[in-house]
């Protein structure tokens, strides 16, 4: 259980609540974090590791189950309203249930895992931007498996649960996606970031010090339009490359685990894209080991550093990024009181991301929303993160 928070968004979410389905079947609520990942751009999906924290925003649900087999579900910030019969969903979602495909996916695996097939009304409801690269996508999946499993009082573990919410999103859904988001969100814990080995999968947790670091989201406002297919051809293409190495260089499991010296001796086999994604994946993996100790060791500047590498690297050789990304990391990096930035998600527009110095957030976003505005004629928008408190549900409250 965890404390409901200050914010007027639970009671938004109660009264639709109320006014969608009335007051028959009190609702109990659920939250799940979304996250930022420090260091480890693209790597969940090449067994690589990764530094996600989750943070103090994400999604909320008001739900209660049904006995009707009706699947009834509703958002505060989405106009769509979708109402299907369980008998209905089958393995992948349809054009239109639009953003209740999350939902629905993790409905699905969960009756096929536990054999508990009950109807479900919701009402879901957030304080993250929607699909800038916060993973609101991760985290309205796993409330949804935190809200399934209490209320069906199945306690499945919170790995399982979040193993729950990556398969719907990767099989019915149909995003490839690491497992890096749902596990940041379900395995959050408070005051700490998670260091992911994604080839296990194996965690620990660092300790983040908000007293030294505050994290400043930069919403560049470019809708990620091309998401889906490049990140699906981004996970192609690394998928090609670990072939060509497995054959050329050594046989090893994950394309992360290659080494410089491998590349050069698969270089002629690869083309030279191929070549940069796997240079991309290997060298990242040096930079979050370079970037875990320095925040274990409580060198932020150091951290910021590797974070400024990464977004280099995604965006020459990884080419995920854009002309707004890189701007907007770019100025961020020109002020004083920053550590380093880069994109966070997967990419393509969406949010970066800027370490700075505690009290220095609203100097950093004038210098970087007056460069900005200069090169694009709109300023990005701005949201001060901190590291948040992990999921569950919502105590006192229903
Ligand atoms: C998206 C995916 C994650 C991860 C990141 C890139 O957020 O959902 O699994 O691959 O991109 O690091």
């Amino acid at each position: 259980m965890i404390d409901p928070p200050r914010s007027p968004l639970l009671d938004a979410l109660l009264q639709r609540y109320r006014l969608a389905f009335g007051t028959e079947r009190p609702p109990r609520c659920f939250f799940a974090p979304g996250r930022i990942n420090l260091v480890g751009a693209h790597l969940d999906y090449n067994g690589g590791d990764v530094l996600p924290m989750a943070v103090d925003r994400g999604l909320y649900a008001a739900a209660a189950l049904r006995d009707d087999g009706r699947i009834l579900l509703h958002s505060l910030d989405q106009d769509l309203v979708v109402e299907v019969d369980a008998a209905a969903i089958q393995s992948r979602t349809r054009p239109e249930w639009g953003w209740a495909g999350y939902p629905l996916g993790v409905w699905h695996g969960f009756a096929q895992r536990t054999g508990k097939a009950l109807g479900l009304q919701m009402v879901v409801g957030g304080d993250l931007p929607i699909a800038s690269g916060l993973s609101s996508s991760a985290a309205i999946e796993v409330v949804t498996a935190i809200a399934l499993d209490a209320l069906h009082g199945t306690q499945i573990d919170r790995q399982q649960l979040a193993l729950l919410a990556h398969r719907a999103e990767t099989g019915f859904v149909g995003l490839r996606c690491g497992i890096m988001d749902q596990f940041a969100s379900a395995l959050a814990r408070p005051g700490h970031v998670l260091w992911l080995h994604c080839a296990g999968p194996r965690w620990e947790h660092v300790p983040f010090d908000p007293a030294a670091c505050e994290v400043l989201v930069m919403d560049t406002l470019k809708p990620r339009a091309l998401a889906k297919t490049g990140f699906n051809e981004r996970v192609a293409q690394c998928a090609t490359a670990h072939e060509l190495l497995r054959v050329h260089a050594r046989d090893l499991p994950h394309l992360a685990q290659y080494t410089l010296a491998d590349l050069e001796l698969a270089r002629e086999a690869m083309d030279e894209v191929l070549l940069r994604r796997a240079r991309h994946v290997v060298t990242e993996m040096e930079r979050i080991r370079a970037g875990a100790a320095a925040l274990r060791a409580g060198d932020y500047a150091g951290l910021g550093a590797q974070l400024s590498a990464s977004h280099r690297s995604t965006a020459v050789d990884y080419e995920v990024s854009c002309a707004e990304l890189d701007a907007i990391t770019a100025a961020a990096c020109a002020h004083p009181a920053v550590f380093g930035a880069r994109l966070t998600g997967a990419g393509f527009g969406g949010c970066a991301i800027a370490l700075v110095r505690p009290g220095a957030s609203s100097s950093v976003a004038r210098l970087v929303a007056e460069r900005y505005s200069g090169q694009f004629g709109a300023p990005p928008a701005f949201d001060l993160l901190r590291v948040g408190t992990g999921p569950g549900e919502l105590r006192g409250i229903g």
